[in-house]
């Protein structure tokens, strides 16, 4: 790979904007000076012109589902194509989430999980572990998740039957996470609840998608998070709130925080763009199904949650990528039309970790609704440090490895299944004109995406072993 230089750019980073030329010795940025002061072009091999877009640090998407099998399928993208796409969305890392079913033991599903993705991926790659099953033999491979460097579990308050989780089952995890410094990551809906709605609700005839969304109600998300945050206060643990929705449950993030305890969350683009009305229109709804659902926008979720990312009471925009074709899938067929005539039957998630960057940049930064370095933050810096991987992921500086974004930042798009790159058959944003855009993609000194096309192979990007969480008060 050599030297490459990176010239005239705007470098931003979570807390500094800056016109310099980067330096990068292969893998790796050894220097930033003003632009011009060095003569590093002169011996350089390979010489790329920034002028008039930004420089950002590679985004981390901390909350992805390749091939997970759910709902009766697989979700549609595997490692291969996924990772692929994240790359063209201005990702070059993501954390994946490594399965532990019922009766299994977490090892296992660790190893399984390192086989999926073992030379598939075109970026850099990190697992959580759900941990479906809490018992002794668990809580004693989460001190062997650790020396592997898996250093988060995902535990499910939803989900009955599936991956639920009892409060003291919940508890005991997270009094083992104290104990190993690891981050409990939370599936926060109160899903005991919501399961005698749907039933309540399927008696009624109820069967489209939209009820989906009606009988998982916000303040049952509210709920859940609030009595998250309690055992994790009981137990000593840090916690962090995944795929947040609700008002409810920021609120309850952000009283916990005040109070400084290490309470965290993520929320997701779905979240901030989309509505319940998406999940109307007849079975077209199936596309939105997630969970939590899509909320009523006249209730104010979606404006708090990004008045939250700009504050802080948010840390994180991650995907929850986790695609179901509406047609059916060339390798595992039927997907979202499992649940025709019942929207229990639905695969539950949505496609995402394609356009992440482009969404929050658009509605972000372009809106005005967050600065140029908070977006940084939200998308790269803050996911690096939350989950142990800082700075060598996350910023851009001496020593950090080089993954690097060239954005466009007065580039146009619209957003379409025509032109994205995830194996999935629709797009959520299909028609969405977006302003701010991917140009060129640096993974680890490495251009894999350039002049619209795709330069890097499957392989090209490695297992992280993560550390301990760098956020922690
Ligand atoms: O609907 C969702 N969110 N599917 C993916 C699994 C999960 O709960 O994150
Ligand atoms: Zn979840
Ligand atoms: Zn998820």
């Amino acid at each position: 790979m050599g030297r490459t230089v990176i010239s005239g750019g705007t470098v931003v980073t979570a807390t500094e904007t800056m016109t310099a030329d980067v330096l990068i010795d292969g893998s790796t940025v050894v220097a930033l000076a003003a632009p011009g002061i060095h003569s590093w072009t002169e011996g350089a091999d390979k010489v790329i012109d920034a002028t008039g877009k930004l420089v950002l640090p590679g985004g981390i998407d901390v909350h992805t589902h390749m091939e997970l099998p759910f709902g009766g399928t697989y979700s549609a993208d595997t490692f291969e194509t996924g990772s692929r796409a994240a790359a063209w969305g201005g990702t070059t890392t993501i954390i994946d989430f490594a399965v532990q079913a019922k009766g299994q033991s977490a090892m296992d599903g660790f190893e399984a999980w390192m086989k999926k993705a073992e030379g598939k991926c075109a970026i850099d790659y990190a697992f959580h572990m759900i941990t479906g099953d809490i018992n002794d033999q668990t809580l004693k491979e989460m001190d062997m998740l650790m020396d592997e460097g898996v250093t988060s579990f995902k535990l499910f308050m939803a989900y009955p039957g599936v991956f639920y989780s009892t409060d003291g089952d919940i508890l005991r995890a997270m009094q083992k996470a104290a104990d190993i410094g690891a981050m409990v990551a939370m599936h926060a809906e109160n899903g005991i609840a919501i399961d005698v709605l749907v039933e309540q609700a399927l008696a009624r005839g109820e069967t489209d998608p939209i009820y989906h969304g009606i009988v998982r109600r916000s303040i049952l998300e509210g709920e859940a998070t609030s009595r998250a945050i309690a055992l994790a206060e009981v137990a000593g643990a840090p916690l962090y709130i995944v795929h947040m929705t609700a008002k409810e449950a920021l609120d309850a993030v952000t009283a916990a925080r005040d109070l400084g305890k290490n309470v965290f969350a993520e929320t997701c683009p779905q979240y901030l763009f989309l509505d319940l009305d998406n999940m109307g229109n007849g079975f077209e709804g199936a596309k939105y199904i997630a969970s939590p659902p899509l909320r009523d926008r006249a209730e104010g979720h979606q404006e708090r949650l990004w008045k939250g990312l700009a504050t802080n009471d948010l840390q994180i925009v991650s995907t929850d990528h986790c695609p179901f074709c509406m047609g059916d899938h060339p390798t595992f067929g039927t997907q979202k039309q499992l649940g025709v005539g019942d929207f229990t039957k639905i695969p539950n998630g949505m496609p995402g970790v394609e356009p992440r960057m482009e969404l929050i940049y658009h509605g972000g930064v372009s809106a005005g609704r967050l600065s140029l370095n908070r977006f940084v933050d939200v998308m790269c810096t803050t996911p690096a440090k939350m989950f142990g991987m800082f700075p060598k992921k996350g910023t851009i500086a001496i020593g950090s490895d080089a993954d690097i974004v060239l954005w466009d930042p007065t580039g146009t798009k619209t957003m379409s299944v025509d032109n994205h790159h995830m194996a999935v058959d629709y797009s959520c944003y299909e028609g969405l004109e977006i302003t701010g855009t991917v140009e060129t993609v640096i993974s680890k000194g490495q251009v894999i995406i350039a002049d619209g096309e795709y330069h890097g192979v499957a392989g090209d990007g490695e297992y992280i072993k993560r550390g301990t969480s760098q956020t922690l008060i």
